[in-house]
């Protein structure tokens, strides 16, 4: 675990921006260490982005690795050491992402109301997924890679862009479209990985299936109590969002039983999937 002894900022807000703004892989994680550990600890006061700063509107990153468009991605599978390798790097750049994804829903939204029992969830969001990202890079130094040997594509930030004025558009789009799809993915890339014999693999896929499932359920509980404070219905407006700011349909096969758990309802995904059949 990384030392959180050193340079800690002054808030909540100020930290966030702290760790999206780092290019240094390493000092992210740092950083969101220390910051999850001061926060808890309520050593750390929120703050405010008037005060601390506003979010940069691009995170920091390394040189490495090379960021592509979607389309002009390498395909990847689990068969194979070259292609588990550029799965694993593929699934280290998504949760790099979601370290910055994560901390900027903290650290953009600082002057809406909420209470601070949202900051804790998301602070702890945010913990995770700085750890999701260091097992999946120490799992790539077991197989002798890194991250940054790669090509990494550029598509994920795209959607913090478009929702950054709309705190609950952001929760729409990435804790309920993007990371509940993980939930549909991630146990058959679990039972692959056995498959093959992987089994390093396959429990660190199984940490970061069970983390974000919660991931989900913080997203359920905070869209519901955005639109239950304005009066609105939550799944009609999930369904406004979602066309707004998601290009294309939502794809089956969807994992029910997850996502229920996580109080994401079929009400919400099943009428922006496409008709089949
Ligand atoms: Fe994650
Ligand atoms: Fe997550």
């Amino acid at each position: 675990m990384p030392d959180p002894a050193t340079s800690l900022p002054s808030s909540l807000v100020a930290g966030a921006r702290a760790i999206v703004s780092s290019p240094d892989t390493q000092e992210k994680v740092r950083l969101a260490y220390a910051v999850s550990k001061a926060w808890f600890q309520r050593g750390l006061a929120l703050g405010s982005p008037s005060k601390d700063g506003l979010m940069p509107d691009r995170p920091g990153r390394p040189d490495h690795p090379v960021l592509l468009a979607p389309r002009d991605m390498p395909k990847r599978s689990l068969t194979g050491k070259a292609g588990r390798l550029a799965l694993l790097h593929s699934l280290a750049h998504i949760e790099l992402n979601a370290v910055d994804l994560t901390w900027d829903l903290i650290g953009r939204f600082a002057h809406v109301r909420l209470p601070r029992s949202y900051y804790d969830d998301w602070v702890r969001v945010g913990l995770e997924e700085a750890k999701h990202f260091s097992m999946l890079q120490d799992r790539l130094a077991g197989l002798d890679a890194r991250y940054g040997d790669m090509p990494a594509h550029d598509g994920l930030w795209q959607a913090a862009q478009d929702t950054g004025h709309d705190l609950a558009a952001r929760l729409a789009i990435i804790p309920l479209v993007l990371e509940a799809r993980g939930l549909d993915i991630t146990p058959p890339m679990i039972e692959k990985a056995r498959q093959i014999g992987d089994e390093d693999t396959a429990k660190c896929l199984e940490v970061i299936y069970r983390d974000e499932k919660n991931h989900v359920a913080f997203g359920a509980k905070w869209f519901r109590f955005l639109c239950d404070r304005q009066g609105i219905s939550p799944e009609p407006a999930f369904h406004l969002f979602v066309r707004k700011h998601f290009r294309g349909a939502l794809k089956p096969p969807f994992n029910d039983r997850a996502r229920s758990e996580a109080g994401l309802t079929p009400g919400f995904y099943k009428p922006l999937a496409p008709l089949i059949g």
